[in-house]
């Protein structure tokens, strides 16, 4: 496996305890930064900077280069292969993602044309290409099945995605027959970043922590169970490590992501710590900070982040990040002295 100069991420994610605590932020590239802001304009909106390779690149780079995070993660959105398969995927500001057209179903299938991720997302591929570097590693990035699947049946944003919900108790095969095909393409999307240079995985489960945990093994892990299965009999993935984040998960479901394959948990903020440790001997944590807390004052940021650090067992590998998405009010100096703090983690 190639190392990097920073190369904490990825011992972290080997089990083993870095001279200091990685840290990188879900969403860290985006909004907050006015530096985002402006390429965004010139590009015209998100997907069009999403869709030029250089100008992606450079967004992935804005926060790395101005706080020092130990990864960045690739600038683009779970919402790609929905957008390839033709929907057409818009980001309404103040309302989230729209599709233009919404999933419809034909002979107890989903009506979609087929697609070879490699041809419709290769701009992700090239992004990606142009942002691997010698000093920090690059995460690539999909969303589970499940959660496109919401997205799609419920065509954009939704409180609670009842219609993907009651499709499951309603017409089950046809949900099954959704979530195999997008198992594929998301096997294959992330393969495709390995190869371009994406040298950890991350599977976005947003949305899982919606189902009863029956549901949640029959119509999400075992689909995320298929995934890494795909990614460990390929060999530009056999050793990737793959971070699952499932959230809302309770506590439980986190030895069931260990038993699909993830080397690691992104923990949202509502768990301790050293409880999920508890629970999971085996795996490495990543989490688990409120994202609130960059909104409110350094000395509360501060104790939290603490309350964090402390939180893991000394002798636990632990990635530093939210619980979520950072949020687009959250101050840019407050990043920076989060960034230090972890850094300088009194705990070590
Ligand atoms: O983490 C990073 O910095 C990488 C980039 C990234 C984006 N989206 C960029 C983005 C990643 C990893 C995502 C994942 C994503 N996208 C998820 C999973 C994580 C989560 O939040 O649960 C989900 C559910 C989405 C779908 C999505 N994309 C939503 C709901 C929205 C609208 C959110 C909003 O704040 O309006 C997006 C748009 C989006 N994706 C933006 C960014 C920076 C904002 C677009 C803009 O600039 O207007």
């Amino acid at each position: 496996m190639r190392t990097y100069q920073n190369n904490t991420l990825l011992d972290a994610l080997a089990g083993r305890v870095p001279e200091h605590t990685p840290v990188w932020l879900m969403r860290q590239a985006g909004r907050y930064l006015p530096e985002y802001r402006q390429l965004r304009a010139e590009a015209g909106s998100f997907l069009a900077l999403a869709k030029n390779p250089e100008l992606a690149a450079e967004v992935t780079r804005q926060p790395v280069d101005r706080f020092g995070m130990d990864a960045a993660i690739i600038f683009s959105d779970i919402l790609t292969i929905p957008d390839a398969l033709g929907m057409g995927l818009t980001f309404e500001p103040g309302k989230g993602p729209a599709f233009a057209s919404p999933l419809a179903f034909k002979n107890g299938a989903p009506d979609l044309p087929e697609i070879d991720v490699r041809e419709e997302l290769s701009y992700v591929a090239e992004a990606i290409r142009h942002t691997i570097n010698d000093r920090y590693p690059v995460i690539g990035f999909s969303g589970s099945p499940f959660t496109l699947a919401c997205y799609m049946v419920d065509a954009g944003a939704s409180k609670g995605f009842l219609q993907t919900r009651r499709l499951l108790y309603a017409q089950p095969e046809l949900l099954h027959r959704l979530l195999e095909l997008l198992a594929r393409l998301v096997a294959d999307y992330l393969i495709m970043q390995a190869e371009a240079g994406a040298a950890v995985l991350q599977i976005f489960d947003s949305w899982g922590g919606l189902l009863s945990t029956p549901a949640f093994e029959r119509f999400d892990l075992a689909y995320i169970r298929e995934i890494i299965t795909a990614l460990r009999a390929h060999p530009a993935t056999a050793e990737i490590p793959v971070i699952a984040f499932t959230k809302d998960a309770p506590l439980h479901w986190y030895p069931m992501l260990r038993d699909a394959g993830a080397t690691a948990v992104s923990v949202d903020w509502r768990h301790d710590l050293r409880i999920v440790a508890r629970e999971v001997p085996d795996l490495v944590l990543q989490g688990n900070l409120d994202p609130a807390a960059l909104l409110g004052s350094v000395e509360e940021l501060e104790r939290a982040a603490k309350e964090v650090l402390a939180a893991v067992p000394r002798e636990r590998a632990h990635i530093f990040n939210l619980g979520h998405g950072i949020d687009k009010s959250t101050d840019p100096e407050l990043v920076r002295h989060l960034v230090d703090l972890v850094h300088h983690n009194p705990y070590r």
